[in-house]
């Protein structure tokens, strides 16, 4: 049941991290990828690691919804309607409240969250969706769903991601299209992480380890939700926020 062959998937934020894990990881199931992230020369690293050679690829900002239009029209033209959306673009600014302003709330949102139903919107517009229906995955964060200092702004946009997905699930079901969110915990190996390292310091590293029961996840840990919620494994799964977080959040 896990068959995602010939499948179309579009992935958000292709270029690093969780969603090349997941381009990676379906390609290995022989679906069909359109991939989208801006810098070309991560895109070209996602794309030797795929395999098979019928995939997409459109180095763009997720921001500019009209160019992505055009880009999902010209997909749809070459290999057919969309079955699947895994939404990974993100980006997580870090600081305190007295050093906030409106333009890093207006970017993490515009990225995070805005983007992330305004492509949702184009994708499952009746010419470019699977008239059959499909699934949508969102990925959220753990600080989405529990507070911490110095992420005001990325957690409420993560939120938001995952209350306005849980609408969208409702909308959706008419034309049988699944909407979920996969809120991971601390993902080791991206450049996320990485620049959370360098902000923060190795000392803090460790201590947020120690947080995690099973310890600090992975992108294939995040891809494999992915895989699942995608499959008609999770075919009565709809509206749900699934935590990948190594047992942070249980306690
Ligand atoms: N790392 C973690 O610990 C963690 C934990 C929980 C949730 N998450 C979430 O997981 C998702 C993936 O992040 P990651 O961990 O894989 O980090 P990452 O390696 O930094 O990847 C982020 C991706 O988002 C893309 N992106 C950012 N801004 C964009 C924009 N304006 N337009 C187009 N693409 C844009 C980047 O593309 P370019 O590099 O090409 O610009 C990159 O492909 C994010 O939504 C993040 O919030 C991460």
């Amino acid at each position: 049941m896990l068959n995602l062959e010939n499948k179309k998937i579009v992935i958000t934020g292709a270029s690093s991290g969780i969603g090349r894990a997941c381009a990676i990881s379906l390609s290995m199931l022989k679906a069909k990828l359109i991939l989208f992230g801006r810098n070309i020369e991560r895109l070209e690293e996602t794309k030797s690691e795929l395999h098979g050679n019928e995939h997409l690829f459109y180095s763009q900002d997720v921001r500019d919804i009209n160019n992505f239009s055009i880009s999902i029209n010209e997909a749809v033209t070459k290999l057919g309607p969309i079955d699947g959306f895994i939404y990974s673009a993100g980006i997580q600014h870090s600081s305190p409240l007295r050093k906030y302003n409106k333009e890093i709330f207006t970017e993490q949102f515009d990225v995070n969250t805005v983007s992330a139903f305004e492509t949702a919107r184009i994708l499952t517009q009746k010419k470019n969706f699977n008239s059959d229906g499909g699934s949508i995955v969102f990925i959220s964060s753990i600080k989405g769903v529990v507070g911490d200092s110095n992420i005001l702004g990325y957690s409420a946009s993560k939120g938001a991601l995952i209350s306005g997905a849980r609408s969208l699930a409702i909308e959706l079901s008419k034309k049988n299209i699944r909407v979920n969110t996969i809120s991971p915990g601390m993902v080791e190996d991206t450049t996320m992480t990485v620049d959370a390292i360098k902000q923060f310091s190795n000392e803090w590293a460790l201590k947020s380890k120690e947080e995690y029961p099973l310890g600090w996840i992975s992108t294939s840990d995040v891809a494999y939700a992915c895989l699942f919620l995608l499959s008609d494994l999770s075919k009565k799964i709809t509206g749900t926020n699934l935590i990948v977080d190594g047992g942070f959040s249980a306690k």
